[in-house]
């Protein structure tokens, strides 16, 4: 019998992987999710704590999907700190995806952001040229570099990490990285996710010369099916009508990059 995406599906963790002291991975069985395209996400109920959005992480076996969880409120840490055995409910996948271009491509990803870019490094073909730019504050914040450089092992490729304060990779902000490669080369397509700053820097500047962009936007949401509004950035919804977007229709939009909406749905500056 078919599923129903809307229907909530209860899996057990199978295996949890410590990322980085605040990240952990959750692996579990599940044919449709492990099979979901870029961008796409998942509501992720917790049991007694929450629901929450989840973008669906990659596990190199067959038959596997998985979260990467990044612990901050009592949702997020309650997901964290699940063990082995225990279980989750999941109801999607919802969301577009990414456009998949061919050619030399550039992804920018930060945080758990990294997580559909990883997929989408699924999706590339051995031809395409990827630059990877992977963000983070510090040494101790970075997870999926190895990772990246495996999935990339049979393209012409770079894997760059920049960190904040310089403690690993090249010092500075990922948005400089973005700037200079964007001023050095053409791309075919530039593709992001991430803290919405970040992205909203990377799209202007891919914009500026003329180059494909997209991004992937994570908002407050609460139904995750286009009903409760929570996640709308201007007349967009998040969950309906991305979470990919263009980088021309976000320049158009007065939202993006400048406000987000707190959990009363009340607009704040970023
Ligand atoms: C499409 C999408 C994909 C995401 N993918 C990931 C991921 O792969 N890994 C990861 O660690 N985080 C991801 N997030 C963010 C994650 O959902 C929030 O960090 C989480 O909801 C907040 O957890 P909390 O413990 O702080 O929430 P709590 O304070 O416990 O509150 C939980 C409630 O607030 C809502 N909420 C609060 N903050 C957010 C937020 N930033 N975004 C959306 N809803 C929020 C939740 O839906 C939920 O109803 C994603 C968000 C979206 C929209
Ligand atoms: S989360 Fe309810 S409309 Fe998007």
């Amino acid at each position: 019998m078919q599923r129903n995406h809307n229907y909530t599906t209860i899996c057990k963790i199978e295996k949890v992987i410590d990322e980085t002291p605040t990240v952990r991975t959750l692996v579990f069985s599940d044919e449709i999710m492990s099979n979901v395209l870029p961008g796409q996400f998942a509501m992720v109920w917790i049991p007694g704590i929450n629901e929450l959005p989840m973008s669906i992480m990659i596990s190199q076996e067959k038959g596997k999907a998985a979260f990467t969880v990044r612990k901050h409120g009592p949702a997020s840490t309650g997901l964290f700190n699940l063990n082995v055995g225990q279980p989750i409910g999941i109801r999607g996948p919802y969301g577009n995806s990414f456009d998949l271009k061919r050619g030399k491509l550039l992804l920018v990803g930060g945080g758990t952001g990294l997580v559909p870019m990883m997929r989408l490094l699924t999706f590339v073909e051995p031809t395409d040229n990827v630059t990877f730019l992977i963000g983070a504050k510090s040494k101790g914040e970075i997870f999926f570099e190895d990772l990246a450089n495996n999935l990339l092992k049979n393209n012409p490729h770079d894997v760059i990490v920049t960190t904040d304060d310089g403690s690993y990779g090249e010092r500075g902000l990922v948005t400089d990285m973005v700037e200079k490669l964007v001023n050095q080369s053409g791309f075919d397509a530039v593709y992001t996710c991430g803290p919405e700053i970040m992205m909203f820097k990377t799209v202007q500047l891919a914009h500026s010369k003329g180059l494909f962009v997209q991004a992937s936007l994570e908002r407050m949401m609460k139904c995750g099916v286009g009903i409760c509004g929570s996640c709308c950035v201007g007349e967009d919804l998040v969950c309906r009508d991305g979470t990919v977007f263009d980088g021309d229709h976000l320049l158009s939009n007065k939202e993006f990059g400048y406000f987000y909406r707190n959990k009363a749905g009340i607009l704040e500056k970023y």
